[in-house]
């Protein structure tokens, strides 16, 4: 598939681009407002309860013209087309790329491999449905014959920073009579704080592996199943206080959980593109079926929008195409997203595995070198507190930092004036970036002459600004999709398998081996480089 396309470097529109970024970066945004004030409006697009302003980016008519026949020039339509008929798109793992069938309709039908998808995926989601109803109600009862209050998430990577960001999210929605928590890190102080204040009689796991042989994962439930059988004793309690969640059945059987209570995937779903599989079981079962779907239909009509518009309207193809912008021409190396929405405070840390286990690769897809940048850091806080913090580096620091701000018309939390301060310092901080002070600007408040260059923003920091009416289950499928179709766009501009993730390894493999050594009675034979080796004898000496 990507025989016909030329290394990015010869395509035509690269080659413009670079001549283009040339005679645009010496250029401002103060200017550029100023002979093209109709941009503010221009520059906008819209799509499935989402506005976008771009305008405040580094761009001009030109810009948008030679980045959208460099996604042609790209294939862009074409690789996203083969994503949404199934074809085997993660060539490094010989994979179907389907994380959109999850949100596909009953009515659709998507074949791989000469199976339609779409059944299953509902079926899944009928028995997700069911079970959490019956945990919702009450009557889903643990050993002792008590209902389930608390649920705890086992699962790390994709099967916990997208269950614990749509939790967080979507906390308003939740059934507050249930405690929901998370545990994912293999130091033993996550679980021990898990649990330390529930009983094992009301506390149902939800183990969530795609492999069911994650290290951290394992051991997190296996030390749940100690302190369950700890204080129910029979094993037979496993069957109602343990449930699996993963594509590997066998695993799961040989972990002990019965594979009537294991709830299903498929390998093409990737773990940081699950979150709307069975791995939200936690999500339905907070915030209910019904809301889980409405999370579903958000996700889809960003799918629809994603694969039918034109990309000059097509918002993850503007937002990605802007990333390859600064990525490559501005050699930006991060992007801050700033949610002005408290309840997405996890949204950042689920957006950096989502965009840079995806995009963190150096090879295209024939195994060449990508000679230009690729995945850039994603990071980020939620505003205002951020504004107290980082912004500073932002505004005044050497580097330029794309900035993304979310936000909403209504507060689901109204409260006084606390919302429209909220939204005052959006659009304040993006006008700010934009357009700066000038030197002039400060001497004419009357600022002594040597603070003069402290106190002067040079602006031309480009942001952008999504908006949607309120942060809702439908809203947040949209605002995931957009990212998810973003990265892809990226991806396919650099000609990278978007989703494998072999860098993460080598680190598993070298882990396994000096946990041997660690734990070896007798003194290892330590071949590993002086410092390693070094370490792990300290480390012996004195654990
Ligand atoms: O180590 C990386 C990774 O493979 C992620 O891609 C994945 O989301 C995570 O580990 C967890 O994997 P699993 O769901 O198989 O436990």
């Amino acid at each position: 598939m990507t025989d016909r396309i030329a290394p990015l470097a010869s395509r035509p529109a690269w080659k413009a681009l670079q001549q283009h970024a040339d005679t645009l970066r010496p250029q401002h945004l103060r200017d550029i407002f100023q002979t093209d004030p109709s941009r503010g409006s221009r520059f906008t697009a819209q799509a499935c309860g989402l506005f976008l302003d771009y305008s405040k980016n580094r761009i001009t008519d030109e810009t948008l013209k030679l980045l959208i026949e460099l996604a042609n020039q790209s294939g862009l339509r074409e690789r996203a087309e083969a994503m949404f008929t199934g074809k085997k798109i993660n060539t490094t793992e010989n994979r179907a790329v389907l994380h959109v069938a999850l949100r596909a309709p009953r009515s659709e039908s998507i074949v791989v491999d000469g199976e339609d998808v779409v059944p299953g995926v509902h079926q899944v989601l009928d028995k997700m449905a069911a079970f959490a109803e019956l945990i919702r109600s009450g009557a889903w009862l643990g050993y002792t014959g008590k209902p389930i209050r608390n649920i705890i998430n086992i699962g790390i990577g994709g099967s916990d920073l997208g269950p614990v960001m749509a939790y967080e999210a979507l906390r308003h929605y939740s059934q507050r009579d249930l405690n929901f928590r998370f545990v994912s890190n293999v130091d033993g102080t996550d679980f021990a704080e898990a649990v330390r204040d529930f009983h094992p009689e009301e506390t149902l796991f939800l183990v969530a592996s795609k492999t069911f042989t994650t290290l951290e994962t394992m051991t997190n439930a296996h030390s749940a199943r100690a302190w369950t059988l700890g204080r129910l004793k029979q094993t037979e309690a496993i069957a109602r206080h343990f449930v699996a969640i993963s594509t590997n059945a066998e695993a799961v059987a040989k972990f002990g959980i019965d594979t009537a209570n294991m709830f299903g995937f498929w390998d093409w779903v990737g773990g940081r593109y699950s979150m709307d599989s069975a791995i939200g079981l936690s999500t339905m079962i907070a915030i209910g079926p019904e809301n889980f779907r409405s999370l579903l239909e958000g996700f889809h009509s960003m799918d629809v929008h994603f694969r039918t518009t034109p990309l000059e309207k097509n918002l993850p193809a503007l937002l990605g195409l802007l990333t390859v912008w600064y990525t490559n021409f501005f050699n930006a190396q991060t992007v801050a997203i700033l949610p002005y929405e408290q309840y997405l405070k996890r949204f950042p840390a689920y957006l950096q595995q989502l965009t840079m286990e995806s995009n963190g690769k150096h090879v295209t897809l024939d195994g060449a070198e990508v000679l230009a940048d690729t995945g850039p850091i994603y990071w980020g806080e939620p505003g205002t507190n951020g504004q107290h913090s980082f912004y500073q580096l932002i505004h005044q620091g050497t580097r330029l930092i794309p900035c993304d701000f979310i936000g909403f018309y209504k507060s689901i939390n109204p409260l006084g004036r606390h919302h429209d301060m909220l939204m005052a310092n959006v659009f304040a901080q993006a006008e700010a970036l934009a357009f700066g002070k000038t030197a002039a600007e400060v001497r004419a408040e009357g600022v002594p002459e040597p603070l003069v260059p402290h106190k002067v923003f040079a602006g031309n920091r480009p942001s952008n600004i999504l908006l949607a009416e309120r942060l809702t289950p439908y809203t947040l499928g949209t605002l995931v999709a957009l990212y998810e179709h973003s990265v892809f766009t990226q991806g396919a501009i650099w000609s990278i398998d978007s989703f494998d993730q072999w860098g993460v390894e080598l680190g598993k493999v070298l882990a396994t081996r000096i946990l041997g050594e660690i734990e070896s009675p007798s003194e290892p034979s330590l071949t590993h480089d002086p410092s390693t080796s070094n370490l792990i004898r300290l480390y012996r000496s004195q654990r």
